[in-house]
């Protein structure tokens, strides 16, 4: 390549090239700059390939958190963890975004944690275990199937399908083998996701049970009750009627006794 763009110049004891010299080390350069650039190609190549949502990272992925426990294949292993074929991408997307999975040890409880992946890796976790087997098993809800619910009709809604379990403040409550958790972390994406396709304990609803318009209701209500506004003033840990109850009977008529037995004395 030297030789290329020194050979135009005007010399002074430095030979001229000759063509034929030029076209040699032309073509050498060239060739060098060719194999040089596939050899640091192919480790690009390699690089770009292991970037984070790429087909070999996420299928390396796979195989090191999930597989021992739902196989590299997705059918499953006995006491270790259930099939993933058919399950669907919405179950996926719920498992993985809401930190259940992967699960630290054998025969530990899933519960809600911060994510273990970015998000770009999620998305390519969740069509990676979807594509082991395809199913008609609910996809990830789009952002229109989310939005826009009516915070009254969900309010209904929650109280007759869901305050049974998750208590009718969110707040979680008791099941007779587990508790059933707080809704209030739970994204809308999350809440159609837990609604339409069940996790652990709790049962799927599909549009039989509550209409993709419900659902939107319902989705409103739930995350209206993670920032309720309470008009009441104090909250008393949303404990309910009966505590509102017992506080008012307790206080409101202890109060009361004072002042009676206070004018009785006074006179
Ligand atoms: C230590 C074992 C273990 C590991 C590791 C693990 N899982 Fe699981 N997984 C389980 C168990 C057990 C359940 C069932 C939990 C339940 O129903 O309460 C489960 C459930 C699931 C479900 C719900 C299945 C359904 O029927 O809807 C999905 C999806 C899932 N896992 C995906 C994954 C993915 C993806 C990974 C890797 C990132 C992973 N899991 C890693 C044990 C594991
Ligand atoms: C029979 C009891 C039961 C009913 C009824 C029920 N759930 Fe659940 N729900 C559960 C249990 C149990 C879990 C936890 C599943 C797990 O982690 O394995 C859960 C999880 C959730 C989550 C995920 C919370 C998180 O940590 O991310 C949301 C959101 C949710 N439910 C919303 C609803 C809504 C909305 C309804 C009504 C349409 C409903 N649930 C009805 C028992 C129930």
């Amino acid at each position: 390549m030297l030789a290329v763009s020194c050979g135009g110049l005007p010399t002074n004891g430095w030979r001229r090239p000759s063509r034929r010299a030029v076209h040699v080390v032309a073509v050498v350069g060239l060739g060098t700059v060719i194999a040089l650039a596939v050899g640091t190609g192919s480790a690009e190549i390699g690089r770009v390939a292991a970037a984070p949502g790429s087909s070999s990272r996420v299928a390396a992925v796979y195989l090191r958190d999930c597989a021992v426990c739902h196989r590299a294949d997705g059918e499953g292993i006995p006491h270790r963890g259930p099939t993933l074929l058919g399950v669907g991408a919405a179950s996926v997307d719920f498992w993985i975004s809401s930190g259940r999975m992967p699960l630290a040890a054998v025969g530990d409880e899933p519960t809600r944690a911060a994510p273990r992946y970015p998000r770009i890796m999620v998305q390519a976790l969740v069509r990676y275990v979807a594509r082991l087997a395809a199913g008609d098993a609910p996809a990830v809800p789009t952002r229109e199937a989310i939005a826009g619910g009516s915070v009254a009709a969900g309010g209904v809604l929650f109280r007759a399908q869901c305050a049974a379990c998750h208590a009718w403040s969110g707040d979680g409550g008791a099941l007779l083998h587990r508790a059933a958790p707080t809704t209030h972390p739970a994204s809308s994406t999350q809440i159609a996701e837990a609604v339409r396709t069940g996790p652990g304990a709790m049962p799927a609803f599909g549009r039989a049970a509550l209409t993709d318009r419900q659902l939107r209701d319902v989705i409103a209500y739930t995350r209206r009750l993670a920032s309720p506004d309470d008009r009441g003033g104090f909250d008393l840990a949303h404990l309910g009627p009966v505590a509102e109850g017992a506080i008012a009977v307790v206080i409101g008529l202890g109060v009361l006794l004072l002042a009676i037995r206070w004018i009785g004395t006074a006179r």
